[in-house]
């Protein structure tokens, strides 16, 4: 059985799954085709059709598939914003030459505001535009957006049964949703709305104060937060917080006619107008102490509520068993005080834990509990599911390009020497990891003993150089680095490094001596596993610095065109692609 997952309505994030007998085989972003991050309000051609000849090449027919899941449940709208979603998507369609507006029946439907209708136009299009035999039956099934985050987080988590927590901006209503989850059976014990439980707006306006659009602001504040300290910004935002107040674990407490609004983010608006004016400042120059305060004092009320969130979803369960996602779920130092403070024995973060994650949850969520099959609940490692680029392509592109190259194979010994000498090299292999981080299939890679790279690789990719870079290590030497780690393959979690780290790995020590690493095993990506092996035979450090693939403001790169043409215009020093080493110089 087969069942296609993607976003409608249309927003962001957009992506295309497929869950294949039970499990997870296929996933892509639209924004690596678009090559515009997080894909705004850009509907998902591209990767359709990377689906579509994954299919083929796979022996799997597009027209057999038995459902495709929708990320929202647009019935559960307030009827406002159904009519904006619907009049959206419609025009959305329009735009991009769906011939939607041509069809006569869509009015027949439009006073009914119908979203279902919308997906399934969309649907026949894409595949009409592949040339691919429609389905018999084209069966749209739309799934609440908290279950579908829900779900990703637990059909991936090898878990029976847990607590489940959905932290994001907004669903349909919900902002924050606790759950248990019992055998597939997903219970809402609580859900706190968008207009005030909602961590995810609340971080979105705290972002604009500092000159930030919404998608991106959020990480970079969390990066500037531990720079900053307690001040006036924390004590007027704490004001607003209850924390285990009224039988809820968190929420904002403002004048209630906001709790009404249809504008979800009103009330975040209001509150964040009370605590600062915007602040003006220039974030890639000296650091600007009010700046980090006012983040310190943004990171600092959501690690709190998502640690309430924790306790509170522990008790009503009793589960030591927790899954988490929605775009909050990102915040990898939020995560680490929860881990830290130990209510739970095992914590499973799905890597995509935005938005692109929901279209996973929703087609997992369909094959069991609309189609009757059964997940087959095994936990992820890796999530190396976008395209295959084959290595005669890779060689084609390699031959064609102006650059000195040669063949290594996997030799990889060889870009850990280029590593360990201060080079910043490129790394690009197999199929592209889904979600934010580069996880060693699209990554930038230098040597973490050396400060300078820190400030180099921020500099290549635009990022402020103030920001922290993470690293990738091997999974037997995690305790030879941070206090009490686990394995974590996504670098969502952040763990304490232990003393002396500093001087050892000073290129990936955050300021206040943290990392967000990505733990690596043979069985997971040999070739990665074996490039860091052989830069810590030759330096004693089994860790490297590991950053996304891109140039400043672009995704991370998806084909070999993109991979060279990122690393011909960036200030990278050689590439490993696929086998093939090639140099700048
Ligand atoms: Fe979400």
């Amino acid at each position: 059985m087969m069942v296609i997952g993607f976003n409608w309505p249309v927003e962001h994030d957009n992506t295309v799954a497929l869950i294949l007998d039970g499990e997870l085989v296929f996933a892509t972003e639209e924004e690596r085709y678009t090559r515009h991050k997080h894909s705004p309000g850009e509907l998902p051609f591209g990767s359709f059709n990377k689906l579509f000849n994954f299919m083929h090449k796979n022996n799997l027919k597009p027209s057999d598939v038995d459902a495709f899941a929708l990320n929202f449940n647009h019935k559960k709208f307030p009827l406002i914003k159904r009519y904006w979603a619907f009049r959206y998507s419609l025009f959305t369609a329009a735009f991009y030459g769906t011939p939607i507006l041509k069809n006569k029946n869509l009015f027949t439907r439009l006073p009914f505001l119908d979203l279902n209708s919308l997906a399934e136009y969309f649907i026949r299009h894409v595949y009409t535009k592949n040339n691919e035999k429609m389905p018999d039956k084209i069966k749209i099934i739309p799934v609440e957006h908290h279950i579908a985050h829900a779900a990703s987080a637990y059909y991936f988590s090898g878990f029976k049964s847990c607590a489940g927590l959905v932290l994001d901006g907004y669903g349909e209503r919900d902002a924050t949703s606790f759950y248990q989850i019992k055998n597939g059976e997903f219970e809402k014990i609580l859900s706190i709305p968008a207009t005030y439980g909602s961590m995810g707006l609340m971080y979105e306006a705290s972002s604009y104060k500092l000159g930030y659009e919404n998608l991106e602001g959020p990480g970079k504040l969390m990066g500037l937060a531990p720079y900053g300290n307690k001040s006036q910004y924390y004590n007027k935002l704490e004001r607003f917080l209850k924390i285990n107040t009224n039988g809820l674990p968190f929420y904002f407490d403002i004048d209630k006619k906001y709790r009404k609004s249809v504008n979800y983010r009103e009330p975040y608006e209001k509150i964040f107008d009370y605590v600062t004016p915007k602040i003006n400042w220039d974030r890639h120059g000296e650091l600007n102490k009010k700046a980090a305060d006012f983040a310190w004092a943004v990171q600092k009320v959501a690690e709190e509520a998502v640690l309430s969130a924790g306790e509170y979803v522990k008790e009503l369960t009793g589960e030591n068993k927790l899954v988490m996602a929605g775009g909050v779920a990102l915040n990898a130092k939020a995560n680490m005080e929860l881990y830290y403070a130990n209510l739970f024995n095992d914590m499973f973060i799905f890597p995509a834990a935005n938005d692109a994650g929901t279209t996973i949850g929703a087609a997992a969520y369909v094959y069991e509990h609309e189609l009757g099959g059964k997940m087959k609940n095994k936990r992820i490692e890796t999530v190396y599911l976008g395209p295959e680029y084959g290595d005669e392509e890779i060689k084609n592109v390699v031959e064609a390009s102006k650059f000195k190259y040669e063949y290594i194979g996997d030799d990889v010994g060889v870009v850990a020497d280029l590593v360990k000498k201060g080079n910043i090299v490129t790394w690009y292999q197999g199929r592209a990891e889904l979600g934010p981080r580069a996880l060693g299939n699209r990554s930038i890679i230098a040597n973490p003993t050396l400060l300078d790279t820190w400030k180099t690789v921020n500099k290549i990719k635009g990022r402020e150089w103030w920001r922290p870079l993470a690293p990738s290590l091997l999974s037997e030497h995690k305790n030879d680095y941070f206090i009490n780690p686990v394995d974590h393959e996504f670098m969502i979690l952040m763990f304490k490094f232990k003393e002396g780290m500093k001087e050892r790995v000073p290129a990936v020590y955050h300021v206040d001596g943290t990392a967000r690493p990505q733990t690596v095993s043979y069985k997971q990506n040999k070739n990665w596993y074996n490039m860091i092996k052989a830069f810590g035979e030759e330096t004693d450090e089994y860790l490297v610095v590991n950053t996304s693939f891109n140039l400043a403001g672009e995704p991370l790169v998806e084909t070999p065109k993109d991979a060279l043409r990122s690393f011909g215009l960036g200030g990278f020093d050689a590439m490993y692609m696929q086998g093939w080493l090639i140099y700048k110089h």
